[in-house]
């Protein structure tokens, strides 16, 4: 008999996996208890999905997929509270259609985050407070979305704090991708430190984990891991998935050329990849403290519709069947 992933790893951290209500009925939905021991929703707790107009929340979603959870004896891990994605326009706009003030946009940010972390209090362990607030490139530390540029760059204490006030006991992470560039990374670890040298309520760091079969390398992720445990941080990978194709950054349209078959030396590469990611994280036991994979199996992934829509991808560790890969037995027996 096979280990699952929720066994193996059961004195390392949990394994999660991201949901939406869709996977939990039927046969997904056993297989998923099986393997698993915590959920994030995928897009439930967004803004947008949650909160879609003034005063209006969309608690039907989120509310099964915790319910699931707690019938099922697994942890939750809420995201997201406050990005510049999947938020809806109001949020940034007044009665008469201008751009909301500083104080209207904190005070929304407020009501948001108490509303939401509150329904929630005592049975999501862990937030992904502000979701891809860096940027990729250029020099300053703060991405111009909106919160930034209505309300200044303490959006982001004030968001810690206000979850922080909502549900004391829940841990509270700063999530973001690419956190294994140098450039990224270092703007992170700065954004991060100058939090916590303000006392702000920050108890980990999420490295989203959208990894390629050719990156990151094992030295770029130790030297993520290590520098944000450093600041006195937990550190999870929130997101994770090993795309076949090689990274691109930013959408583009779909060519010919990817509709040609994915060549068999990328899921060698694959799976030397999972082997390595996972080699790693039992290294880091104690400072890891949960591993949470960004869709069930290839069946259907995001990766499908990004970088490029409708370009297939195979970026878990099941297939389409919900059947393990062969590498499987690598990931689960060490
Ligand atoms: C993705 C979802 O998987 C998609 O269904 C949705 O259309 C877009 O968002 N980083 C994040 C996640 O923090 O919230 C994103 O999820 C993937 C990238």
């Amino acid at each position: 008999q096979q280990k699952t992933l929720k066994d193996a790893y059961k004195d390392y951290f949990p394994v999660g996996v991201a949901v939406a209500p869709r996977n939990l009925s039927g046969p997904e939905a056993e297989f998923i208890v099986k393997q698993f021991n915590s959920i994030t929703p995928e897009n439930a707790m967004k803004m947008g999905p949650i909160h879609p107009e003034p005063g209006r929340y969309a608690w039907e979603a989120p509310d099964a997929i915790v319910a699931f959870a707690q019938k099922n004896g697994m942890k939750v891990r809420g995201h997201t509270l406050c990005w510049h994605n999947q938020t809806p326009s109001w949020f940034f706009t007044d009665d008469a259609g201008g751009q909301v003030t500083r104080e209207v946009l904190l005070q929304r940010l407020k009501q948001h985050i108490t509303d939401v972390v509150g329904r929630y209090k005592g049975r999501i362990y862990a937030w992904d407070v502000v979701n891809e607030a860096v940027p990729d490139t250029g020099t300053s530390i703060y991405r111009a979305s909106k919160f930034y540029e209505i309300i200044g760059e303490d959006y982001i204490e004030k968001a810690f704090e206000y979850a922080h006030a909502a549900d004391p006991a829940a841990q509270l992470f700063y999530n973001d991708y690419n956190t294994e560039s140098r450039a990224k990374r270092d703007k992170i670890f700065q954004l991060i430190k100058k939090l916590k040298e303000k006392n702000v309520p920050i108890h980990g760091v999420g490295l989203q984990g959208h990894w390629s079969a050719y990156e990151p390398s094992e030295g770029e992720l130790q030297e993520s891991i290590s520098r944000f445990a450093s600041l006195g941080l937990a550190v999870q990978v929130t997101e994770l998935d090993v795309s076949v194709h090689v990274k691109e950054h930013g959408r583009r349209e779909r060519t010919e050329a990817d509709n040609a078959p994915v060549a068999p030396e990328a899921f060698t590469r694959q799976a030397a990849q999972y082997e390595m990611l996972f080699n790693t994280f039992r290294k880091n036991r104690g400072v890891l403290t949960g591993i949470t994979f960004w869709n069930v199996s290839d069946k259907t992934t995001w990766l499908d519709n990004f970088p490029v829509r409708g370009r297939k991808d195979y970026p878990l560790l099941f297939d389409g069947q919900l059947q393990p890969k062969p590498f499987f037995n690598k990931i689960v027996d060490f």
